[in-house]
């Protein structure tokens, strides 16, 4: 069985929640590690997260929506932090992609999120886009670990962050006809990637173009195994003994 260890399962996005679960069960999905994003979904996925024994919750504080944060959010953040079901912080980082204008606040941000993950020893799931130079130079400064969610980068950067002890998270992306993220994770050993979904985002080939869910995982490990000639077994396997190196699941 496999874990989607990044997803956005909201009720915003889906009608019927219970289904999109029992459709990932049917489909060889057993565990979900579910992102909030400010202090709405925050709540939202611890919520779901205390219905749910195979759903866990990472909250944090996104980048896209730095503008919009005050300190009570962070206030917030912190207190839900004692919820059981809470294993990580994320989704936090940076995206330089629609405005570099407020790039001194999204670090300011990411540094809060990532002093509170030290001072609680949580790991993070990070979203970096655009902005690799700065997400590296940030995460050196903090004894974090955690997992590059949707990595996309080249297979220098993979070899950074690994060295760094961060997990790579790959996602639909590596279907995608321009990938080169293929080339990518054919040449780093397994043991430094973890398999998500970003639902209900990045859907896979060839559903690409519908909304995502979890049970879509499977579409992407058989394309992992076919391009590392592995069978799912082992994949799972694999994936699930680095997802237990980095989150308390
Ligand atoms: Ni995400």
């Amino acid at each position: 069985m496999f874990t989607d260890t990044h997803c956005h399962i909201y009720k915003e996005y889906y009608e019927n929640i219970e289904e999109v679960i029992k459709n990932a069960n049917e489909n060889k999905v057993n565990r979900f590690i579910n992102n909030g994003c400010d202090t709405l979904s925050n709540k939202e996925v611890i919520a779901l997260a205390k219905e749910h024994k195979n759903i866990y919750a990472a909250i944090g504080l996104h980048p896209e929506y730095v503008d919009n944060f005050k300190d009570i959010d962070i206030k917030e953040l912190i207190k839900s932090l004692n919820n059981p079901k809470v294993i990580a912080i994320g989704e936090i980082g940076l995206d330089y992609h629609y405005t570099k204008e407020n790039k001194e606040k999204q670090k300011e941000l990411l540094e809060t999120q990532l002093k509170i993950a030290e001072s609680h020893s949580l790991p993070v799931i990070i979203h970096s886009r655009e902005a690799t130079e700065d997400t590296i130079n940030i995460l050196k400064k903090y004894k974090t670990t955690g997992v590059i969610h949707s990595f996309s980068g080249s297979l220098e950067t993979a070899k950074i962050y690994i060295k760094m002890g961060y997990l790579l998270g790959i996602n639909g992306v590596i279907t995608f006809k321009n990938s080169k993220l293929k080339e990518v994770v054919k040449n780093i050993p397994l043991d430094n990637i973890i398999l998500e979904t970003d639902s209900p985002y990045l859907t896979p080939e060839p559903y690409r173009g519908k909304k995502n869910e979890p049970a879509r995982i499977l579409e992407i490990a058989k394309f992992i195994c076919e391009l590392k000639g592995i069978t799912l077994e082992e994949l799972a396997t694999i994936t699930n003994n680095n997802i237990k190196r980095i989150f308390d699941i």
